[in-house]
């Protein structure tokens, strides 16, 4: 039978794509370094290799010893901020660790590749919502480096035969339904789960970065989507690789968009619990508004996002933090 591989599926999105494969029948290898990833995170059903997607070895390794069809790159540096202090640590990770996946998906003919990329290759979006075809201007490294690798696999793939999914995520949040896994990033950097903290008692307040924005409350807008939502959606791009459509680039958010203040309130209503707000200046690269079009998944392959509201998609988010955070 043949099996994907899930670079980085120890992870927060990884391991959502592990569940959702293992869920549809597939076989899954994970390739996790456990840098930033948890292990039990990962199921046993699920084969587990401990190592560094920049190891050429490695890889042909896992190649030689398993059937793979596809593979799944979860397996970046994701911080915007980080990215502008160390920008050639994200080139090697985020562009160098996937040309030695692509090296080796070459020598051994492997098919299929989906990759994560993200709304940051459209930096501060002339249009909105943003269509494939805004041209792209990322505004940070990290949006360079996804940006970067987004054109490797197009030259690559016209070379040496596979096909690619390039996916473009907006803001990637939510938990699975039975809060087994969840969003679990060290340092946290994130909104949804900072807000979860402040709510839990284990930060003072979150701070708003930024009120003084072009958007209706002041606050920045984003588009929120849930985690399951964008598994699924690798499964459809995987599905038509597999029918041979070609390569494929297709923004993945809910087409709505959000203010910081609005989530905040959503996490109020889902918890239930006080949630304090301190103002703080704007933090640095922050696009006044980010929202999806996703119309082409939609007409292409059929993806709608079934969590539509922040509520729902907070209550999911809610259900694993006071979990993990033993709260
Ligand atoms: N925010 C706050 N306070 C905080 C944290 C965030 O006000 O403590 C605001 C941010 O300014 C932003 C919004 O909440 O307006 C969302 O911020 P996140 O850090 O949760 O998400 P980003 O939109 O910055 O980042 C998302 C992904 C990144 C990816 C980026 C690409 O989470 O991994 O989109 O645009 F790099």
């Amino acid at each position: 039978m043949t099996a994907s591989l899930v670079c980085g599926g120890a992870g927060y999105i990884g391991s959502h794509m592990v569940r959702a494969l293992l869920e549809r029948g597939e076989r899954v290898i994970v390739l996790d370094d456990l840098s930033k990833g948890h292990r039990e995170f990962v199921p046993g059903e699920a084969a587990f290799y401990r190592g560094d997607i920049g190891n050429g070895e490695l890889l042909d390794r896992i190649f030689r010893e398993n059937t793979v069809d596809a593979v799944f790159h979860f397996a970046a540096f994701i911080q915007v901020g980080e990215s502008v202090l160390r920008p050639l640590e994200y080139y090697e990770n985020n562009v160098t660790g996937v040309l030695r996946i692509l090296e080796s998906m070459a020598r051994h003919e492997v098919p299929h590749i989906v990759f994560s990329s993200t709304a940051a290759v459209y930096g501060e979006p002339t249009v909105v919502p943003i269509p494939e075809d805004l041209p792209t201007a990322p505004t940070n490294p990290y949006g360079e480096t996804k940006l970067a690798v987004e054109k490797m696999l197009r030259w690559a793939s016209e070379a040496h035969g596979f096909t690619y999914g390039a996916l473009r995520y907006f803001n990637a949040c939510g938990a699975i339904e039975d809060a087994s896994i969840g969003e679990a990033h060290n340092p946290e950097t994130h909104l949804i789960p900072l807000i979860l903290d402040a709510a839990i008692g284990k930060r003072k307040c979150i701070s708003v970065f930024g009120s003084d924005y072009d958007t209706p409350d002041g606050t920045c807008i984003r588009d929120y989507v849930h985690v399951t939502d964008l598994a699924r959606a690798h499964l459809l791009t995987l599905d038509a690789l597999r029918r041979g459509e070609g390569n494929k680039t297709y923004n993945l958010g809910n087409g709505r968009g959000f203010s910081v203040n609005e989530v905040i309130e959503a996490c109020r209503r889902a918890t239930g619990r006080r949630i304090d707000v301190e103002h703080a200046p704007r933090r640095p690269g922050d696009p006044a508004r980010l929202v999806a079009s996703s119309e082409r998944i939609r007409s292409e392959l059929g993806w709608t996002p079934r969590y539509t509201s922040l509520e729902s998609i907070v209550e999911t988010a809610w259900r694993w933090h006071i979990k993990y955070r033993k709260a």
